[in-house]
């Protein structure tokens, strides 16, 4: 089966599997959203399964849990954790100081609610999503429905004095109509180009009325995992200094690769 995935596909599986590897029988593992998060999840799965891994997961969306649940992990809320050992999530932009752009799935308010309660957040991805600066990717900002287009007005207007290539932005649709957030929210897409200063751009996006969280992650990602399609896993730990590569054997899996859809 594993043939009949995209060079993409295979490289987020090996950043995922190689980030089953952090986890271990005890843990509360925050769970991540999207598609390289959802390898991870059904790694997971398959550890549970297959080799006894006891661990609580916490998802970071209704889609995560429910996947969560149909692989066999035992799935928990984050107030019922309280506090987690490890969150392994993916990400649509790193830069060198695993500064990080989140939220092209929607689901980054409870990403960053839940990477902040965690000990350590390991970032999975391909090589694709590594960046020089943040924000060609647009900047995805959650807001609360009531005034939305007089919050986007504020932004767009504040990002006249920032540091920013651009300042247009898009209300995030789901085909006709606005996409709603599992917090029930709308999604500002702010197409800034190029970030100059993200942790200053983070601070002044979430002073403003209606604003509910941005998807700048300033200083919560401890390590990235890169994957790629030749079985290669990168591993880059920002507080340690350090930089590992393995070759990841790529075992054929029916159980995992079938369903795979995200
Ligand atoms: C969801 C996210 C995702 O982690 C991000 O969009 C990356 O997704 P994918 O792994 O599908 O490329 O932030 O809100």
């Amino acid at each position: 089966m594993s043939g009949e995935l995209s060079p993409i596909d295979k490289a987020k599986f090996v950043a995922a599997k190689r980030a089953a590897d952090f986890v271990e029988s005890g843990m509360r593992v925050g769970l991540g959203t999207g598609s390289t998060a959802a390898w991870l999840v059904r790694c997971l799965g398959e550890m549970v399964r297959d080799e006894g891994l006891k661990i609580k997961g916490v998802p970071t969306s209704t889609r995560t849990a429910e996947l969560a649940r149909d692989v066999g992990i035992e799935v928990i809320s984050l107030d019922e954790a309280k506090w987690l050992d490890l969150t392994i999530d993916g990400a649509d932009e790193f830069d060198r100081d695993l500064n990080l752009i989140k939220g092209g799935g929607g689901a980054l308010l409870q990403e960053k609610i839940v990477a902040t309660a965690s000990d350590q957040m390991i970032v999975i991805a391909d090589a694709a999503k590594e960046v020089g600066a943040l924000g060609a990717f647009p900047l995805p900002v959650e807001v609360i429905p009531f005034g939305w287009q007089t919050t986007q007005a504020l932004i767009e207007e504040t990002l006249v004095s920032m540091d920013v290539m651009g300042r247009s932005s898009s209300l995030r649709m789901n085909g006709d109509v606005p996409f709603i957030t599992d917090e029930g929210n709308h999604i500002l897409d702010l197409h800034v180009g190029r970030i100059g200063n993200p942790r200053q751009l983070a601070m002044i996006l979430n002073q403003m009325p209606g604003v509910v969280e941005n998807g700048l992650f300033i200083d919560i990602c401890d390590v990235v995992i890169i994957g790629y399609g030749d079985g290669r896993a990168e591993v880059r730990d920002i507080n340690a200094g350090t930089v590992t590569t393995d070759q990841l054997d790529f075992v054929e899996n029916e159980n995992l690769f079938a369903d795979m859809s995200d």
